[in-house]
């Protein structure tokens, strides 16, 4: 009897590491996650430790496979997806970090980029990454390692010649794809959507480029080589004598948005989804075409196929929206997000309650690294449930905001939305979401679209699953949830949103 097989995806977040199994339905077989430590050592500052984020990722596919009684043989290939822009620098003697990875929430860097403002790079920045000029982003991150590392970490070096180090292809950069991939297979290699959140790629020419790595002092040998989301040349295997102890082919990688726009099977121009985690991605397949935005979105890379072009996508980054539910925890308005729901239906209105979150600033479509959170319209009568409510609000009209600027760029009315993430469990909020932007909400049966968007990558690369087509009849509707709020009382209630934002922009100014 020949055995079953699999294909098994680690979803490393922002939060935590997940290890999943699929199997030829997309079904999931196996689950294991591991939280990891939020190291803040400034306010404004946001580090991981790359070692845990690996520990935990050996223990995740370890528990994973237990759990089910797997064999590593029974996978055909391992998918990875990833919290993108976090950037790290390592010793490529040792394998080791030279310091903390920066995350990609971090805002350490806002004068090095308000430098860049300044200095006139905005729209070159723009026009060869199809970012906006961000902290959010990897380039001045790794430009600050590269300034600030702790030598003391670096062994058998001075402390002054980290540059010289990187330069001779000593100390490597990559992203948390690349950091996992180099752990996996040993290879230094990270693939093009996570290349396309760098600041330093080129998305039309497909390359590193020379003038931002000239701005940003970035050597070209501290840099991974870049590789297809799906690669039938694979980016290598785990070591027969690894943690594993077995050959398995690590066949495909995305950055964690675009894996849940490949799970989702978003593989048409006009296809789009938003994913619902510690902030939302709402993301629009634009095809071979690389659209630019005039109202705040981002132009990123899609995915791409061995041998095939790239598909490019227009992206509306919302920093802060599953973190807002969590910062209700963390001043004791809630225990558990669970009880957002109950405590959100249990008034009428937020009573003129707006919350902004804009803890890390406000990404699209405005743009505003002094953006600060804000909560306007309170009254002696405000109530936490209307804090609450006004905070799950504040997800569904951030969504608008992205929706309205997609909508305008591309010529596309949108009728209908896929969705996920871990809120999407939440019935209110999807509701809330449609009758907010005022067009269906679709839920699918699998909601662990990121891991499934990888696994599909790596699946593909290795003939596990032959065709696109094959992975569309996986896709299953769980719920549809249509518009119940009339238009005017949506608009009426988003332009005072709308208000609000403008009270939130600038305020760390001051
Ligand atoms: O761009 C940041 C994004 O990739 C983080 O996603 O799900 O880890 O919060 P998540």
């Amino acid at each position: 009897m020949t055995e079953t097989t699999y294909v098994g995806a680690v979803d490393q977040g922002t939060t935590g590491t997940r290890f999943i199994v699929f199997d030829h339905s997309g079904q999931v077989v196996a689950n294991a996650y591991e939280t990891h430590e939020q190291i803040y050592p400034e306010p404004g500052w946001v580090e991981h430790d790359p070692m845990e984020i690996w520990e935990n990722t050996k223990t995740v596919i370890t528990q994973a496979l237990g759990q089910a009684g797997i064999s590593p043989e029974q996978l055909e290939a391992i998918g990875v997806t990833n919290q993108r822009e976090t950037t790290l620098l390592w010793n490529a003697d040792s394998g080791k970090p030279v310091h903390n990875a920066i995350v990609w929430q971090d805002r350490r860097t806002t004068e090095r980029v308000e430098e860049l403002e300044e200095n006139g790079m905005v729209e070159t920045i723009r026009e060869k990454t199809g970012l906006e000029a961000d902290a959010y982003f990897s380039a001045t991150k790794a430009e600050w390692l590269l300034e600030n590392a702790d030598p003391i970490k670096m062994e058998r070096s001075r402390p002054d010649d980290i540059r010289d180090r990187a330069e001779r292809g000593d100390v490597l950069f990559g992203t948390i794809d690349s950091w996992l991939i180099y752990n996996l297979t040993g290879n230094h290699i990270t693939e093009v959507t996570n290349a396309s959140r760098t600041m330093l790629y080129n998305i039309h020419d497909l390359e590193w480029d020379d003038d931002l790595l000239s701005e940003f002092d970035i050597s070209r040998e501290m840099l991974p080589e870049v590789r297809p989301s799906s690669d039938d040349d694979t980016y290598g295997s785990t070591h027969p004598e690894g943690f594993l102890e077995a050959e398995i082919p690590v066949a495909g990688a995305l950055g964690d948005q675009q894996a849940a726009l490949f799970g989702q099977t978003c593989f048409d121009a006009g296809d789009a989804k938003n994913t619902y985690g510690t902030g939302s991605f709402f993301l629009m397949n634009t095809g071979n075409e690389a659209v630019e935005s005039d109202h705040g979105l981002l132009t990123t890379i899609g995915f791409q196929r061995s041998g095939e072009p790239v598909q490019y996508a227009l992206e509306g980054s919302i920093f802060i929206t599953g973190a807002a539910v969590e910062w209700l925890e963390d001043v004791s308005l809630i225990d558990n997000p669970a009880q957002t729901a109950e405590l959100a239906r249990s008034v009428d209105s937020t009573d003129g309650v707006y919350v902004v979150p804009a803890f890390t600033g406000l990404g699209a479509p405005h743009w505003d690294q002094r953006a600060r959170g804000t909560i306007v319209g309170m009254t002696r009568g405000t109530k936490k449930e209307h804090i609450v409510r006004a905070t799950l609000e504040s997800i569904a009209y951030q969504t608008r905001d992205v929706a309205e600027a997609m909508e305008a760029d591309s010529g596309i009315k949108m009728r209908s939305l896929k969705v996920d993430g871990g809120a999407v469990k939440n019935n209110y909020l999807c509701q809330l979401q449609s009758d907010i932007i005022g067009s269906e909400i679709v839920r699918p049966v699998v909601d662990e679209t990121t891991a499934l968007g990888s696994a599909y990558a790596a699946g593909l690369a290795v003939n596990y699953w032959d065709d696109v087509d094959s992975l569309r009849n996986n896709w299953q509707v769980d719920r549809e949830f249509d518009p119940e709020m009339d238009s005017d009382t949506a608009d009426a209630r988003y332009g005072r949103w709308q208000d609000a934002v403008d009270r939130s922009l600038g305020w760390a100014n001051d």
